[in-house]
């Protein structure tokens, strides 16, 4: 697979690596001190999340994301959910990844659609990586939470 960072990028990586292991704190302290270990485009890619986010706080609906990864951009959104309107129990935040593409259109067109269909929500890696995640995050104030559609 082609690496889109350069080999100076990745040293960067590795060096805040060494940083965050050789530091004494518990992983609890360090995550809430994570200003010091983040990288800077990874905090002004959660800042120009807010940003979105305040765009449609407005707006009522849901938000889907296609393509959710290890969870930052689905995590993020929930997150901004219930930090920016916490008294909205509508909003609700879907996340879809395959993992490994989708079936060929030519090959979804002979089947019939089905929006309840297992292959339609799909949340592979998000139901096993980001639920036990989404548990510990749940917010004592409104009780929301993450939960995956099988
Ligand atoms: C760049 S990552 C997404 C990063 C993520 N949004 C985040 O916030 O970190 C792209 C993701 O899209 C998924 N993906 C790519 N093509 C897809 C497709 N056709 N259907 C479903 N998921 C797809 C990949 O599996 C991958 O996990």
């Amino acid at each position: 697979m082609k690496k889109f960072r350069t080999a100076d990028e990745q040293e960067v990586g590795r060096n805040i690596e060494r940083i965050f292991t050789a530091c004494p704190d518990s992983v609890e302290i360090k995550l809430e001190n994570f200003t010091k270990y983040v990288r800077r485009q990874h905090l002004k890619r959660f800042l120009a999340l807010y940003e979105i986010f305040k765009l449609i706080l407005p707006v009522k609906g849901s938000i889907v994301e296609c393509g959710v990864f290890r969870g930052f951009g689905l995590m993020g959104w929930a997150k901004l959910s219930t930090m920016l309107e916490p008294e909205d129990l509508t909003r609700r935040i879907y996340g879809f990844d395959s993992f490994a593409g989708f079936p060929s259109a030519s090959e979804r067109a002979m089947r019939p659609f089905s929006a309840s269909s297992p292959e339609s929500w799909i949340f592979l890696e998000t139901r096993t990586a980001l639920t036990p995640c989404s548990s510990e995050n749940r917010l004592p104030k409104n009780g929301r939470s993450l939960r995956a559609i099988t």
